[in-house]
């Protein structure tokens, strides 16, 4: 099993651990990280949720060859299933991020409360770059944060950025050293142990309770398409030549 949960002192922690890939998601890890965040909710002694990944490597986003071999079938499919228990969570969830987020490495963060990087994460959303759409309902909720132009850069461009332009654009808290992103996590995770737990549920309820409707209508649409571009020629020579090592070559697609 490439996520490993464990739950100690009021916080839950859903470890991404399968660094040979680099963290790459399969949809048994989606379906993992969604059974972790749904018992959290239904677990009266966890009080807040850490997504953490490993030294260096954060996750490098959904695993091409999955998307290959066994793309999401349906709105009932791991990946979303994923999506919407990470949407439906009231109990605050934290990031901790090191080294590369990719893809949903990135906008999974969208739905998180704190994030913090590291001083050498690199973050990117190359959804275009591979034949893809924006997932996760990042195609409405990063033009909201960022705005227009800046969204165009990461999400039309795919643009690759630092952890503390993350910072600056509103997705991330703060950046700190590689070594200390994932103690400062847990220690603002735990600062909920000696805060009254309705009143922090009931206040996520009302700061993110009057989106979710959309974000889950957002993330609906965007999968409708997602999942006929992962069919289509331009993906395939961009999965393709992602495993070969080379460029792809877009030029013969109109
Ligand atoms: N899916 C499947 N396998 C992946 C992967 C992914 N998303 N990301 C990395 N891997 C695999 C590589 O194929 C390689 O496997 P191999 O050792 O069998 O050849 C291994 O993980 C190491 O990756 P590598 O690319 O050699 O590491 P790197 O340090 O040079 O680069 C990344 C790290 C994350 C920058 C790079 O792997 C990358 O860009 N990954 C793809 C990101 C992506 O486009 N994700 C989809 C977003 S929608």
């Amino acid at each position: 099993m490439s996520i490993k949960t464990a739950t100690l002192n009021g916080v839950a922690t859903i470890e991404i651990a399968r660094p040979e890939k680099k963290n790459a998601l399969t949809q048994a890890m989606y379906q993992a990280m969604a059974d972790a965040i749904n018992a959290a909710q239904e677990d009266g002694s966890v009080r807040a949720l850490l997504i953490t990944g490993q030294p260096g490597i954060f996750t490098s986003g959904n695993d091409i060859e999955d998307f290959m071999q066994r793309p999401p079938q349906s709105i009932d499919s791991p990946v979303f299933r994923f999506m919407q228990a990470l949407v439906a969570s009231d109990k605050p969830v934290v990031a901790a991020v090191t080294g590369a987020a990719i893809g949903i490495g990135t906008t999974l963060l969208l739905h998180c409360d704190f994030v913090y990087v590291s001083d050498e994460s690199r973050l990117a959303m190359p959804f275009v770059s591979l034949g893809l759409v924006p997932e996760f309902a990042s195609s409405v909720l990063v033009p909201g944060l960022m705005g227009q132009r800046r969204a165009a850069e990461k999400l039309l461009l795919g643009d690759p950025f630092t952890g503390e332009q993350a910072v600056e654009c509103g997705l991330a808290n703060a950046v700190l050293p590689a070594t200390e992103v994932v103690a400062h996590a847990r220690r603002v995770a735990e600062r909920f142990n000696a805060l009254p737990p309705s009143a922090v549920r009931d206040s996520k309820r009302l700061m993110r309770g009057p989106h979710r409707e959309q974000v889950l209508a957002t993330i609906a649409a965007e999968a409708e398409l997602f999942g006929q571009r992962l069919r289509s020629p331009e993906a395939m020579e961009a999965f393709q030549a992602f495993f070969q090592k080379r460029q792809p070559d877009f030029s013969k697609f109109e």
